[in-house]
């Protein structure tokens, strides 16, 4: 062959590569409300930024002449976003179904280490029917290789996964090993046992979408962290989440413009109620501290007595943690613990300060949460508190009783700085609670049992119930008034930039799970 010849060879080779599986498979793929891989690719990277790697991998040595699986079913590579490096795979569901075999594995895995090496997330795309059943154990050990990478990898590059499709069986073990999971409503779905098999082996019925999709993910199982309506808007939220984060565990976040909030300073003054039995909508307040528009909220509809999520605060990526006392009055159970603790982890990995705003009356009462194994679940949190060496802050609101005092950064946790709104009540438990135990008896006995409860609580409350008994103890740097909170934070950060804590050498802790 002359050298044209040769070119001419090459560009068909890679015509049929990025043909992928062929035009009616791709209008398939396209009716069905989803998009291929490449175009995934192309709308996530920056125009012309994307490298595709191993495009000439293949199962078989004669695949030049038979060209039965392109790209095998997975398209991968590096390129940027918003001019940042992030490694991507997107599998091709247009290729044998996206599904996985032995070199679909090794792409996967050649991509994973190439990010490792040189410090920088990845991505991963769902389309896939599981493992290639042609290729029997070399799948399965396949999915080994990759699970072992996400291990390794976890807390030295972010890793973020995108269920834009089927995803099943042991496969969703993957994208659950990572950091974040992405699913888009109505074409996603995530189950290690299908609709017929629960079918045949317990006999319940149930639809792929109510038993795998992405609100049940996001909203029951916490599987997911983020649901969107379709591609696209699945695709402008996983660059709003990079723009929060470090490439990796050694890199500072990137720092932005300060933007001033998009709420007024003001509404702090009387947003906690008086009345300590309503609650209020403790966004308001995050978003009257950040910078405006930044609050970008993680597991938004799961657990919803919490809200954890990025923001930035003068420019500077922080961690947001914050009791939301709109549910289930704020108290902490056993789904917001693991939400919680998770979102601590993650901003300790990779230097993300954690501002942690507090109004919390305590553990959530009841059988089935002692039974689910509230010490367990609630342990997390103290231990991924106190584990934790980034900057902490903590502003208390309003409730700050007992354990679940502690369990939201307490400063005996290690809270680097602590600051309180008048309202703050520290205090072992709350009013009602604490007159029912110290007074039982004087209760008991009383002639108005109604009106002496009223006045035991009142006095409880004035002597306990107030920031100054914390203060004084130097458990509280200072009780702030609620509208120079930002500015608060702000000098915390400032001061806290330098810090330095180290930890006895240890293989690992061995946190509750
Ligand atoms: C080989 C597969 C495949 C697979 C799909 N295909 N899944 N080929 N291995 N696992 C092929 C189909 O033959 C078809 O080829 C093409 O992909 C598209 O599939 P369709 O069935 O036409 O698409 P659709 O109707 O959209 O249905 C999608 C699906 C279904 C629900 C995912 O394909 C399906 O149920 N697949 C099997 C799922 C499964 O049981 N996987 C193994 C799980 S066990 P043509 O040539 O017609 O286009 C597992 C273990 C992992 O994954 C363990 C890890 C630890």
């Amino acid at each position: 062959m002359s050298m044209q010849e040769k070119l001419d060879q090459l560009n068909k080779l890679r015509q049929i590569v990025e043909a992928g599986g062929g035009q009616k498979r791709i209008d398939k793929q396209h009716e069905s409300g989803k998009k291929t891989a490449r175009e995934r690719i192309n709308e996530l990277f920056d125009p012309g930024s994307f490298r595709e790697i191993d495009v000439f991998a293949a199962s078989e040595d004669d695949w030049i002449f038979n060209n039965k699986t392109p790209g095998e079913g997975v398209t991968c590579g590096y390129g940027t976003i918003a001019g940042r490096k992030v490694y991507i795979f997107a599998q091709d569901f247009t290729v044998v179904g996206g599904s996985l075999g032995r070199v679909h594995a090794a792409k996967i895995c050649k991509t994973l280490d190439m990010a490792m090496k040189v410090g920088a997330p990845v991505i991963g795309i769902c389309d896939s029917g599981g493992a290639r059943i042609q290729e029997g154990v070399d799948a399965l050990n396949g999915y080994g290789e990759i699970f072992y990478r996400n291990t390794i990898a976890s807390g030295v590059i972010p890793q973020i996964s995108v269920i834009m499709g089927p995803c099943a069986g042991g496969a969703v073990y993957s994208p659950a090993l990572t950091d974040f999971i992405f699913m888009v409503s109505g074409t996603s779905q995530m189950f290690i046992t299908g609709p017929l098999v629960i079918k045949a082996t317990t006999g319940e019925d149930v639809s792929m979408e109510a038993l795998g999709g992405a609100a049940t993910h996001n909203q029951i199982s916490g599987v997911a962290h983020f649901m969107a309506n379709n591609e696209e808007e699945c695709i402008a939220q996983i660059k709003a989440l990079l723009s929060y984060l470090p490439s990796n565990n050694l890199e500072e976040p990137p720092t932005y413009a300060p933007v001033e909030p998009s709420v007024d300073k003001e509404i702090l003054v009387d947003i906690v109620p008086t009345d300590p039995n309503k609650g209020y909508e403790v966004r308001d307040i995050i978003n009257a501290v950040v910078d405006g528009g930044s609050f970008f909220e993680v597991h938004q509809y799961y657990a919803t007595n919490g809200v954890v999520g990025f923001a930035r605060i003068n420019g500077q990526p922080v961690g947001i943690i914050a009791n939301q006392p709109r549910i289930l009055a704020g108290c902490l159970d056993i789904n917001v613990s693991d939400k919680i603790a998770r979102h601590i982890r993650f901003c300790d990995c990779f230097n993300l300060p954690i501002i942690t705003f507090m109004d919390v009356p305590g553990f959530l009462p009841g059988v089935q949460q002692e039974y689910g194994g509230i010490i367990r679940h609630g342990a997390k949190m103290l231990y991924a508190y106190s584990e934790a060496t980034v900057p902490k802050i903590t502003i208390i609101l309003r409730k700050a009783y007992g354990g679940a005092y502690l369990a939201m950064c307490a400063n005996a946790l290690r809270a680097d700085m602590t600051f309180a709104w008048p309202t703050a009540e520290i205090a072992v438990m709350g009013p009602e609670g604490a007159v029912n135990v110290i007074n039982r008896k004087e209760l008991s006995e009383a002639e108005n049992p109604i009106e002496l409860r009223k006045k035991l609580v009142e006095d409880y409350r004035n002597r306990f119930a107030n920031p100054y008994l914390a203060s004084a103890r130097g458990f509280i740097q200072d009780v702030i008034d609620p509208r120079d909170t930002r500015e608060k934070i702000i000098n915390a950060l400032w001061n806290m930039s330098t810090k330095r804590e180290t930890r006895p050498r240890k293989k690992h802790g061995n946190i509750p799970m």
